[in-house]
């Protein structure tokens, strides 16, 4: 690094006292922000390319300075770089390495830029990276949950609500409820990606800058849709995380809701599915369990996943423009959102393929708790031309007289049936049938085996 008299960084020429050791050590960023060495050393290359473009620096100096980036981004990837935590972050380890490499025309790299814009740069850089990774694997566990789906379209279970038995349905018509969910997180995730495409170079520190810079150019070569309008803005401005957060959070709300939801059918008080040995754990005393651990891992994980949004948000609110240091904590709450939203969901994937449908205790299941109860209402409403209060009052009427005489409702007499209302024949038999209701739920978006085959042919069609 060029040093000064006083043999300081040149950034610190003005600082008369040594920092703090202790602010020395947990100030930095470096071990959190070492990942973005490939974006830093990406975009620092754009920068000077559009520096030599607009005559602000020569040819020579330019290429020098390409040729030590390429060299310290080979040096990084082979583990031969000398990391120093003294230096706050990876910019200036980076910047540090090429003063050593080519001496004091390093400083050019600087020119009409601040660490500033240059670490939201590289941020948004990995952070567009970050969000397709996730879409894709996204899809991974939509097709997933759409090949189990496909298995079991005519595979009948109660429809719960308050986890009661309410009405029957297909379990694909329950999975697919669950491709809903992971589709709107792809859609979050990808809408995001606009926020992001607005290329925060060149705003420098606050002000924009006095040199002729192309903010054009330095945007079309790093993929960016446009520059960002407002340098004030551009390096307070933390939506894009925070948009990454909510959407994470989001998503692990769906991943923990169906952990939850396989940890009660897994139940041996439920025993709807069975989850492979390849996804259970054993217990330290009791020999005979299987828990279900990965799955409460994933439910668990969902914590830490909204504490990094929260966290965000509170860094954020009432901070005044502009950059504070207070930012910096952006990229470790990302990162860890990041890590473990990739790790679940890979997680989840390993479940999907995992786990085998008890079809027959589904079935039995779906048969407890006069579960065509809403159809046999439905029946005279249609049949009897009554209205909906009316035949729910009638059809209350015979689920309480079957209930104390402990039958279920096909277990009726018509002539049982005709006692509590007369205008009914043994055609309302049917409709206590679970196949009969399941398919006569043909209304768009509803459980009929038609309407579900329908639906994962078009959502095999989106992926
Ligand atoms: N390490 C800092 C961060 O991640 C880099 C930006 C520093 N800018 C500044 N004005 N101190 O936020």
């Amino acid at each position: 690094m060029s040093k000064n008299k006083n043999n300081k960084p040149i950034w610190n020429t003005r600082i008369s006292k040594v920092s703090s050791n202790l602010f020395k050590k947990v100030g930095g960023s470096l071990l959190i922000d070492k990942r973005l060495f490939n974006e830093d050393i990406e975009a620092s290359i754009v920068h000077v390319e559009m520096l030599f473009k607009q005559k602000l620096i020569n040819f020579k100096i330019k290429n020098k300075i390409v040729w030590g980036l390429n060299r310290i981004r080979n040096e990084i990837i082979k583990k031969k770089f000398q990391f120093n935590e003294n230096l706050e972050d990876i910019h200036m380890n980076i910047e540090n390495r090429l003063f050593e490499l080519i001496g004091e025309e390093a400083g050019f790299i600087h020119t009409a830029r601040s660490r500033n814009d240059q670490v939201i740069t590289d941020f948004k850089i990995w952070l567009k990276k970050a969000t397709k990774e996730i879409i894709k694997i996204l899809n991974i566990t939509i097709n997933n949950i759409l090949k189990s789906a496909n298995k079991n379209v005519e595979t009948i279970m109660p429809g719960f609500t308050h986890l009661k038995n309410a009405q029957p349905v297909s379990f694909a018509h329950y999975l697919l409820a669950y491709v809903e969910m992971f589709n709107r997180d792809k859609k979050r995730f990808n809408s995001n990606l606009d926020n992001l495409n607005e290329n925060p170079l060149g705003v420098a520190a606050l002000t924009g800058t006095s040199f002729n810079i192309d903010r054009l150019y330095t945007t079309k070569k790093l993929k960016f849709n446009k520059p960002t309008k407002n340098s004030i803005d551009t390096v307070s401005d933390r939506d894009f995380v925070i948009d990454f957060l909510y959407s994470s959070s989001a998503c692990s709300i769906h991943i923990s809701r169906i952990a939850e939801e396989f940890i009660i059918w897994n139940s041996d008080a439920f025993n709807l599915i069975s989850l492979s040995d390849k996804i259970v754990t054993g217990s330290s005393i009791m020999p005979q369990k299987k828990n279900p651990d990965p799955l409460e891992f994933l439910r668990g994980k969902t914590g830490g996943s909204f504490g990094n949004l929260f966290s965000m948000l509170t860094i954020l609110k009432g901070l005044p423009l502009s950059y504070f240091k207070d930012l910096q904590e952006d990229k470790e709450l990302v990162f860890k959102s990041f890590d473990q939203l990739k790790n679940s969901l890979i997680i989840l994937n390993d479940i999907l393929k995992n786990f085998s449908v008890n079809k027959k205790r589904m079935l039995e299941l779906a048969n407890v708790g006069y579960i065509t109860a809403t159809d046999l209402a439905d029946y005279m409403v249609k049949e009897l031309n009554y209205p909906f209060r009316k035949a729910y009052l009638q059809t209350a009427k015979i689920i309480n007289f079957a209930e104390k005489n402990k039958k279920k409702l096909n277990e009726l007499k018509i002539e049982e049936i005709k006692k509590i209302e007369p205008k009914l024949n043994s055609d309302v038999f049917k409709v206590f049938d679970l196949k009969y209701s399941i398919n006569s739920k043909t209304s768009f978006g509803g459980t009929s085996f038609v309407n579900i085959k329908k639906m994962i042919r078009s959502y095999k069609k989106d992926l």
